[in-house]
Parts: C-alpha cells; sequence; structure tokens
C-alpha cells in the first residue's frame, strides 16, 4: 500500500499541546505549553527533523502525530483524514499507518519474547494471516533490516544495540506504515553505530517510500537524513526550511547557537564549546516576547516585549524581529 512520491502523508496545522500540572504543593496549577503553535506538511518519502534542546516539545509532538495523544487546538490529516472526528474504523486504520520507533530499543522490545514473535505479533493482532505467512513475512523484514535468519529465534539481550534498533525499526514497519515517528532512535548508540542504523532508515525509506518524522536534540544526527528541519524552542517554531537553508544559512539565533555547538563532520573536531549560554527557562513561566530573548545575544527592548511572527525571511520561516539586521552568518557553526 505503498503511496507515490509526493503524497501529502502529514499535514499539521498549529498544532498545540498543553498540560495543566501543579507548580508544588501549596502553588496553583498552571499550564505548560509543550507544543505550541506547530504546523507543517510531510509527503511520502521525506524526511522533517524535529530538533531542540530537552523540553523544546519534541516528544509531545510525537505523541500527538502518532496519536498516542490528542492536541489541546489545531488540526492534524494523516493521509488526508483528521483522526479526531474520524469513526473508530477509519482511526484504527490511522493507527496502523503511523508507527513509532523509540530512543531505547531494550525498553521497547519485550526480553522474554523471541525476535520472530517480536515481529509478528503487530500481524497477530491486526491481520488475519496464517503462521506461515506471518513467519515469512518477519523473516523478509529480517532481511530488510540487515539481519540473518537464524536470528528469528534469538531474544533481544542477545543483539547489541544497534541490531536492536535494527529489530524495533523492522517491528515499526510490519504493517506496512505511511509514517514512521522516530524519536532520538540513535541517540542511545555509539557513533559509528548511529550512521550505520541511519542508513539503513534511508534505504528503507526509499524501499517503501516513508515519511520521516525524525527527532533529535542533535543537528549532526539529521544532517544527512532530513530533507526539512524543524527547530523548536520551548514548544515553539523557531526555525523551519529544507535542510541545506538551516544549515548552510541558518535565520535563528537560536539555529545558530545550535550549530555552532554542533561538531561538523567538514570542520573536524571543533567540539561542543560554543554552547548556547544560558539556561533554559522554565516552560511554565515562559519569558514574555520572544521566549529566546533571555540567552539571545541580539535581544533588545522589542524582544523582551513583543511575540515575534513566524515569518517567510529568505526562503524558510523563522520567527526573529531582528533578523535582517542579524543577516546569514556564513560561518555560522565556524565560531
Ligand atoms: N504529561 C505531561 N504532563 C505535564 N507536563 C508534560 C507532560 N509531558 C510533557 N510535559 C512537559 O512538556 C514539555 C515538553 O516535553 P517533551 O518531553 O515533549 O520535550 P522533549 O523536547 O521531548 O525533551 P527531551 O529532549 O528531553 O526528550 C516539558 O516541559 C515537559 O515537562
Ligand atoms: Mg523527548
Amino acid at each position: 500500500m505503498t503511496a507515490p512520491a509526493g503524497d501529502l502523508v502529514v499535514e499539521a496545522i498549529d498544532l498545540r499541546r498543553y498540560y495543566r500540572v501543579r507548580r508544588g504543593l501549596w502553588r496553583d496549577a498552571a499550564t505548560v505549553h509543550a507544543v505550541d503553535g506547530i504546523s507543517f506538511a510531510l509527503r511520502a518519502g521525506k524526511t522533517l527533523a524535529v530538533v531542540g534542546e530537552s523540553g523544546s516539545g519534541k516528544s509531545t509532538l510525537a505523541r500527538l502525530v502518532t496519536l498516542i495523544e490528542l492536541p489541546t487546538a489545531g488540526t492534524l490529516r494523516l493521509v488526508g483524514l483528521d483522526p479526531v472526528g474520524a469513526d473508530r474504523a477509519t482511526r484504527r486504520q490511522l493507527r496502523r499507518s503511523v508507527q513509532m520507533v523509540f530512543q531505547d530499543p531494550y525498553g521497547s522490545l519485550n526480553p522474554r519474547r523471541k525476535v520472530g514473535a517480536i515481529l509478528e505479533e503487530p500481524l497477530r493482532i491486526n491481520t488475519p494471516m496464517t503462521g506461515g505467512e506471518r513467519r515469512d513475512r518477519s523473516l523478509a523484514m529480517l532481511a530488510a533490516v540487515g539481519l540473518r535468519p537464524e536470528h528469528y529465534n534469538r531474544y533481544p539481550h542477545m543483539f547489541s544495540g544497534g541490531q536492536r534498533q535494527r529489530i524495533a525499526i523492522g517491528r515499526a514497519l510490519m504493517l506496512n506504515p505511511r509514517l514512521v515517528v522516530a524519536d532520538e532512535p540513535v541517540s542511545a548508540l555509539d557513533i559509528s553505530i548511529q550512521a550505520q542504523v541511519l542508513n539503513l532508515m534511508m534505504d528503507l525509506q526509499e524501499q517503501f517510500n516513508l515519511a520521516y518524522l525524525f527527532i533529535s536534540h542533535d543537528l549532526s544526527v539529521v544532517r544527512h537524513i532530513a530533507d526539512e528541519v524543524l527547530v523548536m524552542y520551548l514548544g515553539r517554531p523557531v526555525e523551519h526550511g529544507v535542510k541545506s537553508l538551516v544549515f548552510e544559512r541558518p535565520r535563528h539565533p537560536y539555529t545558530i547557537a545550535l550549530l555552532a555547538a554542533t561538531p561538523h563532520v567538514e570542520h573536524g573536531a571543533r567540539g561542543r564549546s560554543a554552547h548556547i549560554r544560558g539556561e533554559l527557562p522554565s516552560p511554565l513561566n515562559p519569558p514574555s516576547g520572544c521566549v529566546f530573548h533571555g540567552r539571545c545575544p541580539h535581544a533588545d527592548e522589542r524582544c523582551r516585549r513583543e511575540v515575534p511572527e513566524f515569518r517567510e525571511v529568505d526562503g524558510r520561516r523563522v520567527a526573529c524581529h531582528h533578523t535582517e539586521r542579524i543577516g546569514t552568518p556564513i560561518a555560522a557553526g565556524n565560531a
């Protein structure tokens, strides 16, 4: 059931997810704006990378797109359908078309089941396939993710971290999803293994025409796999555009700082010395005006007062009052 290239798989329009939380024993409840106005469109065969520091709302966005949680506001369309308004059968079908891969492949694989059973479980629950058909399909999937037939009868603990993530990816693909939401899928792996798993994901994307929502706190990880990059900060979008623009001509001071803190392949061992000054503010008490103003070297009175519009500048969208003044630092990331 693969779609022709270019098909719209996800449309998110001004998605929001707010949580009511207690701030402490004696204080009133407050609202966390975990996802606060995120919009994007994602087509079959394409990867949108969502990047930001811890607490920026990436996993919350993943839970919205995978229908684990409903948005507080905004519209989500999966393969053209609105899951909120859909009937149960449609919602069930939509759930199958979106699958998730998590950071910790060991935690997400049942340690008491053999790999074959793990791969076949989605088929057992969702399809009328016979045992023999399921077995054939899971053996084919083992091969597709670079594992061998003899792995079928082994338990998850007998595999390396990279192999376990291959199993988790294989399981996610068993029901022919249109979209895979991968939340930090390689963050727990050694750098050398990361590249192998990313390459596998790119091969599978091409083979099955998959759309990927790829979440990472680390820009260097998404450098190869992304088509577009969406940078989030405290639940808000700060910059969103095609990868080449965001990496080569970043326009938001936060993107520029993230890139400066990211080791580049091209520039060798520059390390992470240029980290972003200041702390991430509390999401319970976000700054007025531009959410980044407290950490921004360019902030002025207007930034403290006025929320910047998320607007089109130089071929991408950016939420910064002063992006024209700052310009495009050619040497961004080389500081
Ligand atoms: N169920 C919840 N109840 C209350 N607050 C929540 C809930 N889930 C998330 N949050 C808050 O929403 C904000 C965004 O969290 P989220 O986990 O989406 O961030 P993240 O970008 O995935 O971070 P990380 O990189 O650490 O995984 C955080 O301030 C978090 O504490
Ligand atoms: Mg997360």
